[in-house]
């Protein structure tokens, strides 16, 4: 698919969703540089991607560690290197802490993203695919989510992604050039099929799948399941989970959209869905993690977390029509991957941390 030609810059590629990206961006011939400063990743994740393309991809791909609040760090990449388009998904993402630590919210997610676009502006490179979230739907008033409902944030790192957002479709208002698609994913969960990649967060996960693969492996012992009066079937809270690898086909499917587009069509800043559309309970999917992984999840049943939407899930459609993508895999799939990266990597990409030995 992709050239020799065709070099994409990807901010915070070590990190969960953009290893699994880089990934299929070499295995479609691209060209690839990491800008990562490493904040929330580990540069191991990079080694495992190379080992998984092989070394003849691997010389496709260069990390450089640094950070988008730094505009020398962005001036050294650019300086040296064309870029054809940029995949942007460096930025904090832990909802809890944003509301504890706001400014860091808003230093890192926009003061780093404005950096990016200054620079791309000033090197000519005008083709961004930016990582947005269902996050910018806040409480949706009708399910599913349409691209073009009112948007309404509920915390500030949901307000980051909805002012870059915004941002954004300024940046394209005042220049035509830009060629810009916005990506909402709903409930980025799996791993690669390998076992050899996945999510890695550190701490106390704050995100269910997480949470569920941590007690699997025994590092937690029960999961809070949060609400479960909640006006759905089974009384728990029901979102659209996607495999991380669909996640990544979706990227390479709005790359594809902006190389393929010639110079002078207008594209616009379009937002587009990534979901599977169907939605799932958190007790369903505790159920089919048990399945896949053959381990009892105990849990604990505790009021709503607050702030938690009873039912959230995509509309596909215009994801579908316009990018030709379309989600392949099932919460069966997705737990299967997910048991496959915990069971072989218990702690991660790091072995067991000393004072546990
Ligand atoms: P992640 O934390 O695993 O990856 C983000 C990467 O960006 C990390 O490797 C981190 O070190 C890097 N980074 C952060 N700030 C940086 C900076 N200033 N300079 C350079 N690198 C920096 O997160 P992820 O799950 O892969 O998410 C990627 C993007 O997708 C984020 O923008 C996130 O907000 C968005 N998103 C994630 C989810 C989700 O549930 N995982 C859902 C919706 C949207
Ligand atoms: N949940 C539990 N126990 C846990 C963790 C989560 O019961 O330990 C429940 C939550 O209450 C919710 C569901 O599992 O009902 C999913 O929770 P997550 O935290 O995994 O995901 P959310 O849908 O709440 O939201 C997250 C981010 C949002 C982002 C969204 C989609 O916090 O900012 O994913 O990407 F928009």
């Amino acid at each position: 698919m992709g050239s020799q030609q065709q070099t994409i810059l990807v901010t915070g590629g070590a990190g969960f969703i953009g290893t699994h990206t880089v990934l299929q961006l070499l295995n479609d011939g691209f060209r690839v540089s990491i800008i990562d400063n490493l904040h929330n990743s580990v540069q191991e994740s990079i080694l495992r991607v190379k080992e998984l393309v092989g070394p003849k991809l691997s010389q496709n791909l260069d990390f450089h560690l640094g950070d988008l609040r730094n505009k020398d760090d962005l001036e050294k990449l650019f300086s040296k290197t064309k870029f054809d388009a940029v995949i942007h998904f460096a930025g904090l993402k832990a909802v809890g802490e944003s509301v504890e630590h706001p400014i860091r919210y808003y230093d890192n997610n926009l003061i780093g993203s404005i950096n990016l676009y200054q620079t791309m502006a000033k090197y000519n490179c005008k083709k961004l695919v930016f990582s947005s979230s269902s996050t910018v739907y806040g409480q949706p008033e009708k399910i599913p989510c349409v691209e073009d409902f009112h948007l309404n944030a509920m915390n500030p790192y949901g307000r980051t992604k909805l002012f870059l957002e915004e941002i954004a479709r300024d940046i394209y208002a005042a220049d035509n050039d830009w060629k810009i698609i916005l990506l909402r994913y709903f409930n980025p969960v799996g791993a690669h099929e390998s076992g050899k990649l996945g999510e890695d967060p550190k701490g106390i996960p704050n995100n269910l799948m997480p949470y569920i693969q941590q007690v699997a492996v025994g590092r937690l012992p029960e999961l809070n399941v949060y609400g479960y009066d909640y006006p759905t079937p089974d009384g728990s809270a029901i979102r659209d989970y996607i495999h991380v690898m669909d996640l990544a086909d979706g990227h390479i499917a709005a790359l594809c959209k902006l190389l393929n587009a010639d110079d002078d069509d207008v594209m616009g800043c379009v937002a587009y869905n990534l979901g599977t559309g169907r939605g799932t309970s958190v007790l369903e999917m505790v159920a089919a993690f048990e399945k896949a992984s053959g381990k009892k999840i105990p849990i604990k049943l505790c009021p709503r977390r607050p702030g938690d939407a009873t039912e959230v899930y995509a509309s596909t459609k215009k994801a579908e029509k316009e990018l030709e993508w379309k989600a392949k895999y099932g919460i069966e799939e997705m737990c299967r991957d997910q048991w496959k990266w915990a069971s072989q990597n218990p702690w991660g990409y790091q072995s067991k941390p000393l004072k546990d030995i």
